[in-house]
Parts: structure tokens; C-alpha cells; sequence
């Protein structure tokens, strides 16, 4: 795991913007994989503003985003859909047929996810993903459990997974669903590259673990220790749990 650790959030943001700029750049059709959540929002403000400087062009970019919560409707303002929409989709120039989410209101969640997984290996699975991390150690919404899934699934969110949601749902844990559909942990460590974001002291312990700990499904961000390419991108905060020898 290459760690990045850098002054400020702020800092970590613009340097990962210019990364994932250099990536569209050399690669135009690259497959992102794209999280929600409090974590990538300065870098997707970042991406913005070079889009708007012309510095990258998005025309030919294809995207997944990780997963999207059961239930609730693209349309739906608490939607990671509508999330995405409005921090990134709406405004920069990635076209609407190569952007590709999991529908949270289909009836068949089993069959949405055998699509969205098929749709994914049909565009050659994720070229470059960025990933935020849970506080208890989730990657995108594999929540720490006995056993991992490896495949697009519908999965129950934890109470503190719902809780650092409810920023969507008026700041009410209770309003946030109880259920979400998530990619597996194969289409995350198959990825070619992956560029993890964490900040904030409230995140020191999962990163320590993620890093340092043994690779278990108690902490599925663990797993990325078998990654090929992974960049972990931190603040002091998120690193300050680390031990000298790996910082
Ligand atoms: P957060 O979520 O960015 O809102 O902390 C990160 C995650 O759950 O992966």
C-alpha cells in the first residue's frame, strides 16, 4: 500500500484531482468506479474546477459509481444518484449513456445486481476506483461481517453506516434506508488502480487497521493489502493512529 499522508484535507483533495486528471487524460475512456459520502466531496469540488479550466476533458469517461441505497428512487434528493448529479454529473461533460448506477427502486434487487455486475464486466471492470472508508472499516457498502461477498449485493447497513448517511436525509439516521445495493469486494480488488480517501481523526482507527492490521472481514478495507496498485490518500488526522514504522 503506497500511503500519502498530507497536511490539510484540502491538500490531499487537489493532489488526488490533478492524479485522477492525469488519469482521464492518458487513458480518455477509462472506467472509474466513484464513491459518495462526506470524504471525496473536496475532490470531486476539485475535479469541477478543472473541468471548468478545460484542464480535462470527461467526453469519453465511463463511470460506475460503488453502490446506491434500496429503495429509493434516482429522483429521490437522498439518492446517491442524485448525490452524484449534483456534486459531479451535472457538471462536467461525461455523457449520460456512459455514466452507470445501481437502480435502488427496481423490485428485484437480485436482478439489478446481476445486471449492474454484468454491465461492469462488459466495459472490462474498473480501471481506476476511488474508495472512502467506513468508520467500522467498510469498503463502499461491504460492511464488516464473518463472511464477505465477492459480487454486486444487497446488503444491510449498519447503524453507524446509516448514521454517517443521514447528511442526505436531513440529518436523521432514522429516515436513511436499511438496506443498500453494493459492488462485491472482487470488483474492487480487481480493480487496476485504486486511490483511497480518508480524513479526519474519526477515521485513524479503520485506516491503522486497513493498513496494519491483519486481512480479515471484520475490516473489509483490509483486503486492499492484496491489491496490485493502491494509494492511500490520508490527512494527520486519519494517519495519526499509524505507527512510526509505517508512516
Ligand atoms: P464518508 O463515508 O465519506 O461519509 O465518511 C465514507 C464511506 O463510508 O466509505
Amino acid at each position: 500500500m503506497h500511503l500519502r499522508v498530507f497536511e490539510s484535507e484540502q491538500d490531499a483533495a487537489v493532489a488526488c484531482a490533478a492524479r485522477v486528471r492525469e488519469a482521464v487524460t492518458s487513458h480518455p475512456s477509462l472506467v472509474l468506479g466513484l464513491p459518495t459520502g462526506r470524504t471525496p466531496l473536496n475532490v470531486y469540488r476539485e475535479l469541477v474546477a478543472l473541468h471548468e479550466r478545460k484542464a480535462v476533458d470527461w467526453s469519453r469517461a465511463r463511470t460506475f459509481n460503488l453502490d446506491e441505497l434500496l429503495g429509493v428512487s434516482a429522483e429521490d434528493g437522498g439518492s446517491f444518484r442524485a448525490y452524484m448529479d449534483r456534486h459531479f454529473f451535472r457538471k462536467v461533460n461525461l455523457s449520460e449513456e456512459r455514466i452507470h448506477f445501481l437502480d435502488g427502486a427496481v423490485p428485484d434487487a437480485e436482478t439489478e445486481c446481476a445486471r449492474y455486475e454484468a454491465e461492469l464486466a462488459a466495459e472490462g471492470g474498473l480501471g481506476l476506483v476511488l474508495l472512502g472508508i467506513g468508520a467500522n472499516g467498510h469498503l463502499a457498502f461491504n460492511e464488516p461481517a464473518e463472511q464477505l461477498q465477492a459480487r454486486c449485493h444487497r446488503t444491510r447497513l449498519s447503524r453507524e453506516t446509516r448514521e454517517a448517511n443521514a447528511m442526505l436525509f436531513g440529518d436523521d439516521p432514522s429516515r436513511v434506508p436499511l438496506e443498500a445495493l453494493t459492488l462485491g469486494m472482487g470488483a474492487l480488488i480487481q480493480s487496476r488502480r485504486a486511490m483511497l480517501l480518508a480524513f479526519g481523526e474519526g477515521k485513524a482507527e479503520a485506516v491503522k487497521a486497513m493498513v496494519e492490521g491483519p486481512v480479515t472481514p471484520r475490516c473489509p478495507a483490509s483486503f486492499l493489502q492484496l491489491h496490485r496498485d493502491v494509494e492511500v490518500w490520508l490527512d494527520r488526522a486519519s494517519a495519526s493512529a499509524l505507527s512510526a514504522r509505517t508512516q
